[in-house]
């Protein structure tokens, strides 16, 4: 078990220890993957986490967990739900039962009740755990399973409370039937059957994940829909994993998506952006939407060179809907909270290429961790403007717009450590129009990831990368003509 001794990160780092971030979120040891269980209260952020508390790779799966009160730096917290009898705690979501409807909670303290999958050879079913202290201890219900159906695949529980029907929800996965099931119960204890969605979209793997949330319009009086994401497992032919949203509209029943069934909409064009979950229970007063992802991929996620953790999560984002042409799209958005990691700063308007270049070298502003905001205003000619980060020992993370192709994209086939997986270095592009030949890039760069967001969150490339931590460059760039950098900003990031 770990050792239940809280303590912030950044954590030291050691000789061995190169790639741990500096404001992403890591463990202090051992094996991540899925974010779960992410709910509010009492003024702090939980995040639970799919977890092995005895390895490096997955297995042993359990409940990790961290708290933050400003969703950049957390505290952490020992295991919270444990392998227990060869049942694994799969992953699942956690909600404030204020109603007390479940019958857990004792005196005025609400329950807080996770729903997780219990993994074990013969079966995968739903279970509840109840904890009311605040989420520091949790204590497994006696009744489970609350939902078995005999099936091996069958998981990832997501409840939220329907306000217009006055009841909980939970939505789960047929993963291997591509299949997401949708449950309704008034007491969290007892399931009845609601309806099914899928297949639709992508279904080269399994379906994993599920995430269902009404989110508004932007630019609309008061028009919202929902969005249900379903994350794709990794298939031998294809690579990696990856996820997946439909747009539509859920009554409390089913869920009726508004695209053809043979649309895929991706949220996050890059390889690490996997299993996101929205939190519950934000306060009143919050009328966001906010979700995190588990920032690796199937593909090596058990390869990936870091010790003596292994698994992060990305940055948390904000999420909205907008309507474009093709009809209406995610846009995600890095939390105004991630600004009180700025420090160093260096902004320059209305220069070229090669002169903003010239003095971003004079200022010296690189690092290891940087947020860069830079606008272009793309030249007539065709041409590709980006920049080149982590530069160093003949490597560098290139992360550009190409303007014939109109596509954002992040290379890093020279990125650093490519050694551990068979294609890793590699690029991965997203579609990006450039509205009057201007494009924005906003980027976060790690100690071992980018986060690219384009077109004010439009499009999205998240990729882990492995450089050395000398590669600290930063560079600007433009091939073809010289494009103008109407805004460059660039702050160091500090974990204080
Ligand atoms: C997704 C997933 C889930 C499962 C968990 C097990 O990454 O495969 O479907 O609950 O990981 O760790």
């Amino acid at each position: 078990m770990l050792d239940a001794s809280r303590f912030y990160f950044p954590l030291p780092m050691t000789e061995h220890d190169i790639y741990r971030p500096v404001y992403h979120f890591t463990p202090p040891a051992n094996f991540i993957n899925d974010p779960n269980g992410l709910v509010f209260y009492r003024g702090e952020y939980h995040l639970f986490y799919q977890h092995n508390p005895f390895g490096d790779t997955w297995g042993h799966m359990s409940w990790g967990h961290a708290v933050s009160r400003d969703l950049v730096r957390w505290d952490h917290l020992p295991v919270a739900l444990a392998e227990e009898d060869d049942v694994m705690i799969f992953s699942g979501s956690a909600a404030v039962d204020w109603r007390n409807t479940s019958g857990f909670g004792r005196g005025a303290e609400p329950p807080l009740v996770a729903a997780y999958t219990g993994h074990s050879q013969a079966e995968q079913t739903q279970c509840l755990a109840y904890s009311l202290d605040a989420g520091r201890t949790w204590t497994k219900y006696a009744g489970n399973p609350v939902i078995a159906i005999g099936s091996r695949e069958f998981r990832d529980p997501k409840i939220f409370w329907h306000a217009a029907t006055g009841r909980w929800i939970m939505a789960t996965v047929l993963a291997d039937l591509h299949r997401v099931r949708f449950y309704g119960s008034a007491d969290l204890r007892r399931w009845e059957l609601l309806s099914e969605f899928g297949p639709a979209g992508a279904q080269e793997g399994v379906w994993e994940c599920p995430e269902l949330f009404p989110l508004a319009v932007e630019g609309t009086a008061g028009e919202s829909r929902w969005v249900l994401k379903v994350d794709i497992g990794c298939h031998p032919q294809r690579g990696g994993c990856y996820g997946q949203y439909f747009v539509g509209d859920f009554d409390g029943v089913r869920f009726v998506a508004d695209q053809p069934a043979d649309l895929v909409l991706h949220m996050d064009a890059g390889a690490d952006f996997y299993a996101a979950q929205a939190w519950n229970d934000l306060p009143p007063l919050d009328d966001r939407r906010l979700w995190l992802a588990w920032m690796s991929n199937w593909r090596y996620a058990n390869q990936t060179p870091t010790a003596p953790w292994r698994g992060a999560m990305t940055l948390p984002r904000s999420l909205a809907l907008r309507r474009f042409d093709e009809g209406i799209r995610l846009i995600q958005r890095p939390v105004a909270e991630l600004r009180s990691l700025r420090g160093a700063h260096f902004g320059r308007a209305g220069l070229k290429t090669e002169a903003a270049n010239r003095q971003l070298q004079a200022a010296g502003l690189q690092g290891d961790a940087l947020e860069i905001i830079a606008d272009f205003r793309l030249p007539a000619a065709t041409a590709e403007v980006g920049l080149r980060v982590r530069v160093g020992r003949d490597e560098a993370t290139v992360i550009g717009y190409d303007s014939a192709k109109q596509q954002m994209f992040v290379d890093r086939t020279r990125s650093g450590r490519c050694d551990f997986a068979p294609g890793f270095g590699e690029r991965h592009v997203v579609a990006l129009p450039a509205p009057n030949g201007r494009v924005r890039l906003h980027v976060y760069v790690d100690r071992c990831s980018v986060e690219v967001f384009g077109g004010g969150g439009r499009s999205v490339i998240t990729d882990l990368i492995f450089p050395h931590p000398d590669s600290t460059g930063l560079e600007i760039y433009s091939a073809g003509d010289e494009a103008l950098v109407e805004r460059l900003d660039v702050w160091r990031l500090e974990a204080r």
